[in-house]
């Protein structure tokens, strides 16, 4: 598919794995008090600043979340990705973000902890190599960076 000829340069897919729909509840000691909602109007607002049009989803779904990446390369969009645990062993989503850079689109990994502090396993991502770039280990902040990251480009 060609990039319609009405893409919005300023579109970003702000996309995250599975259980981040449980922030606030889930190991809040690691990921912070903020529920998806919180992070989702932070996004938008930030966005709003930054005179991007930011649509924040989630899924636990990796099917799904492969889908949004080629919505991604067929809408011309940028993504801010938290692919959480997809990040350390799903090829799938790695081929996807690859195509998403491959297509001259940015793609920022953000992580809220810092993977490469905590358990072995998740010092692996799969994603990072084909990333245009990763922040992690500042909470929701990182989405913000990631969304200053965008907008500069
Ligand atoms: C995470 C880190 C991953 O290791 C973990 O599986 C997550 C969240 C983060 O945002 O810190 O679900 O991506």
């Amino acid at each position: 598919m060609t990039a319609p000829a009405d893409a919005d340069p300023r579109r970003v897919l702000v996309l995250n794995g599975p259980n981040l729909g449980r922030l606030g509840i889930r190991e809040p000691e690691i990921y912070g008090h903020e529920t998806i909602d919180d992070l989702t109007a932070a996004c938008e607002g930030w966005g709003a600043r930054l005179g991007l049009s930011v649509h924040v989803r989630q899924t636990d779904d990796e099917a799904r979340l492969v889908g949004w990446l080629h919505e991604a390369v067929d809408t011309r969009s940028a993504v801010v990705l938290n692919p959480a645990a997809f990040t350390h062993y799903s090829y799938a989503v790695r081929d996807a973000c690859a195509m998403v850079t491959g297509a001259g689109l940015v793609l920022v990994e953000v992580h809220l902890s810092n993977p490469a502090a905590r358990e072995v396993f998740r010092h692996t991502s799969v994603v990072g190599a084909v990333a245009t770039g990763t922040i992690a280990g500042f909470g929701l902040d990182g989405y913000h960076l990631a969304l200053r990251a965008v907008a500069a480009r």
